[in-house]
């Protein structure tokens, strides 16, 4: 892989303020809480109370960035947010986020929409505008925020979440990410949300399957005309984005069986490296476009210089593309830990009836 001088400068975290076991949605549905948890791998759910915002949620993860940056406001030549939970048609979320850091001057200012992938693609266009020159030494600040709510009853429910991570894209200090890339998308209309309707259509069973299909073809292309095994060895975590944990053990199979592996080596694989990136993503739920970055964040952590992450990533409609990280010096300090120690301590527990007076109140809000 060829090693740039570009990628993760600092990074920032934010969970919203509340957050509910599955136990608690599994008593209100009637569901065996197991389907919730062992059949889809979900632990607890964070929400946003009416009055918080995905403006509060992005712009909080901006400033613990920032703040663990040696640069200032000046040097940021770029601000791009990548998000499904958009609240203006016309003005970007990056404008609302900008506004709120008093960000503004020779600024590219914008918002990346592709479903679940649109932080992802505001991560590369900024490594890509870093590479290419045209940010004459500047930095970007790339948000992927998102919160995620389906309908009540709806069977993506036990999934739902919220969170944002923010990256300061300039020396990498905490990652590089590679030059080279694998991307694939198939127009699919898997989960898509039609202008002016509050919670997305899924048709779930076909999203899984666009799903496989990206991360086989991602994989695939990584791999190919090396020996897979080789090549996946070499990272020391394979993150995937977690709409819910069991989805990504089902695809990291599918990868497993086209490298090649016995179910044994798969499974042991997948403990090993792919499992543990997703302990944050446990206590977020989905967050969207923020997932996968949520696991690369986790799986950072302690790491050496020179080590390797690979990160997959999916949106929906759909699109995919498989980065790789390498460790940078400042990894091994893994200082954005603390952002969801400090946010996790910190948020109240709701509980089955608060939940539903917490969903009336957001209805009512949004009416
Ligand atoms: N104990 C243990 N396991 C149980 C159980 C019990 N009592 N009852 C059921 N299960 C298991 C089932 O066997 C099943 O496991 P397998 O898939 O391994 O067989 C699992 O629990 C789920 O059960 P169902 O398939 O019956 O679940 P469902 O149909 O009610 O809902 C879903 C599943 C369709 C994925 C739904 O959660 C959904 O629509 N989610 C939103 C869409 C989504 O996340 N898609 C992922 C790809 S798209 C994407 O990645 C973008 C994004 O972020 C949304």
């Amino acid at each position: 892989m060829t090693k740039i001088d570009t990628g993760i400068a600092s990074i920032g975290l934010h969970l919203p303020p509340l957050a509910m076991p599955v136990e608690e949605l599994a008593s209100l549905r009637g569901v065996d809480p197991d389907k919730y948890r062992i059949g889809l791998g979900c632990s607890e759910i964070s929400l946003c109370p009416p009055e918080f915002s995905i403006v509060d949620l992005a712009s909080e993860a901006a400033r613990r960035a920032l703040s663990r940056w040696e640069g200032d406001l000046d040097d940021i030549g770029m601000i791009a947010v990548g998000t499904e939970t958009a609240v203006d048609m016309s003005r970007p979320l990056s404008a609302f986020v900008a506004d709120e850091l008093g960000l503004a001057g020779s600024i590219r200012s914008y918002e990346v929409k592709h479903a679940c992938y649109g932080g992802t693609l505001a991560l590369r266009q900024a490594c890509e505008w870093r590479m290419s020159g045209a940010a004459r030494d500047k930095a970007a600040l790339v948000v992927a925020a998102d919160i995620a709510l389906y309908e009540q009853g709806d069977p993506g429910e036990p999934t739902q979440g919220a969170g944002a991570v923010a990256f300061v894209v300039e020396r990498p200090e905490i990652a590089s990410v590679g030059v080279e890339s694998h991307a694939w998308s198939q127009p699919a209309f898997d989960f898509y949300r039609p202008v002016g309707e509050a919670y997305p259509r899924v048709d779930g069973k076909l999203s899984l399957e666009c799903y496989k299909k990206a991360a086989q073809e991602c994989f695939s292309a990584l791999t190919r005309g090396e020996n897979p095994a080789d090549v996946l060895e070499q990272f020391s975590a394979i993150c995937f984005h977690v709409p819910f944990p069991k989805m990504v053990k089902k695809a990291f199979h599918l990868v497993g069986e086209v490298a090649g592996w016995t179910a044994e080596r798969i499974e042991q694989i997948y403990n090993d490296k792919v499992e543990p990136a997703m302990r944050w993503n446990q206590l977020s739920g989905n967050s969207y476009t923020a997932s996968l970055w949520i696991a690369v964040a986790h799986a950072l952590q302690g790491l050496k210089a020179g080590e390797q992450v690979a990160a997959f990533s999916y949106g929906s409609g759909f699109g995919s593309e498989i980065l790789s990280l390498i460790a940078g010096p400042r990894a091994k300090d893994a200082e954005w830990a603390q952002d969801i120690e400090r946010d996790v301590s910190r948020r109240a527990r709701v509980n089955a009836s608060g939940y539903n007076l917490l969903r009336a109140a957001v209805r009512t809000a949004a009416a």
